[in-house]
């Protein structure tokens, strides 16, 4: 049976407990609300380690003043029948108050990769990201941790963290997993009334016809961006906040499709702000 602790003494009794006996940690940190997408970074995490801890934390350091922390969807009941039935083995369900006491001061930031795309419009929303999951690294100390593509600039972020900080601990990255109509999983699809709904398909259709234009052998990536906000405009309920090709390794903006690139977006559709991508490798 999963056990639900919310407490970070609980967490680290239990992954004690473990490494007493010998065995190896995964973690999956999310902010809850668990739908496909996040059953399978703990599928995976599952099928990769002894034991599994998924965290479940909306982390109110990485939300603007403006942005939708109290609106933020939140289901612990359906989240531990999820990691159950995946068969993880602990929930750490903390209390903001619990990960960051009174007279916290301490952060983690970064320079360079968390600059463009969501760090333009989300200005401290990755010195939160970073600072949170840096602590969870160090509470529940896992071998391996798992981060979905969806949100591939973090994914990039957290992997640079791990690097410059020498965290022991391997990122590994699991694809995007889509609605059957191609819409990526993410717990805001819940904000889409059913016309927005059908509206946020742009933003795959627009994913679809850029790495099509890449398989077709464009390389200059202005070109493939271009044709991408083409696509996104013609949605009557969409606004377009960024579409943009960077190197996926270092979040910088290039010219031209080489290496890792990475096409990714960001789009409102009415006030709820969706975000995709695709990573080329050429
Ligand atoms: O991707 C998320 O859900 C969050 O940014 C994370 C990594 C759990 C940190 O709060």
């Amino acid at each position: 049976m999963i056990q639900v602790v919310h407490t970070i003494k609980e967490v680290r009794e239990a992954v004690r407990q473990w490494r007493k006996e010998g065995l190896t940690v995964g973690l999956v940190p999310t902010m809850g609300y668990l739908h496909e997408g996040h059953k399978s970074l703990v599928d995976r995490a599952v099928k990769d380690n002894d034991r599994v801890v998924v965290s479940v934390f909306v982390n109110p350091m990485q939300f603007g003043p403006t942005e939708d922390l109290a609106q933020y969807p939140r289901d612990l009941a359906a989240d531990t029948r999820l990691c159950e039935a995946a068969g993880a083995h602990l929930i750490f369900n903390p209390e903001p108050e619990e990960m960051y006491d009174e007279g916290f001061c301490s952060f983690v930031d970064m320079n360079g990769p968390t600059a463009e795309l969501c760090g333009k419009s989300r200005p401290i929303h990755f010195r939160g990201v970073c600072t949170v999951v840096s602590k969870l690294f160090n509470i529940v100390m896992p071998d391996k941790a798992y981060f979905g593509q969806k949100d591939a600039q973090q994914l990039s972020v957290i992997r640079r963290m791990v690097k410059d900080l020498n965290f022991p601990i391997e990122i590994v990255p699991c694809p995007i997993v889509r609605e059957a109509d191609g819409l990526a999983k993410s717990s805001r699809n819940t904000y889409l009334n059913p016309q927005e709904r059908q509206a946020a398909l742009v933003l795959s259709r627009a994913v679809n016809l850029g790495r099509q234009c890449v398989e077709n052998g464009e390389r200059d990536t202005h070109k493939v961006v271009e044709a991408m906000k083409a696509c996104i405009e013609q949605e009557p309920l969409a606004r377009i906040d960024y579409v943009e090709a960077v190197d996926f390794q270092n979040i910088q903006k290039v010219d031209v499709v080489k290496g890792e690139t990475l096409f990714a977006m960001a789009v409102y559709i009415g006030k709820t702000r969706l975000i995709d991508n695709f990573i080329v490798n050429i």
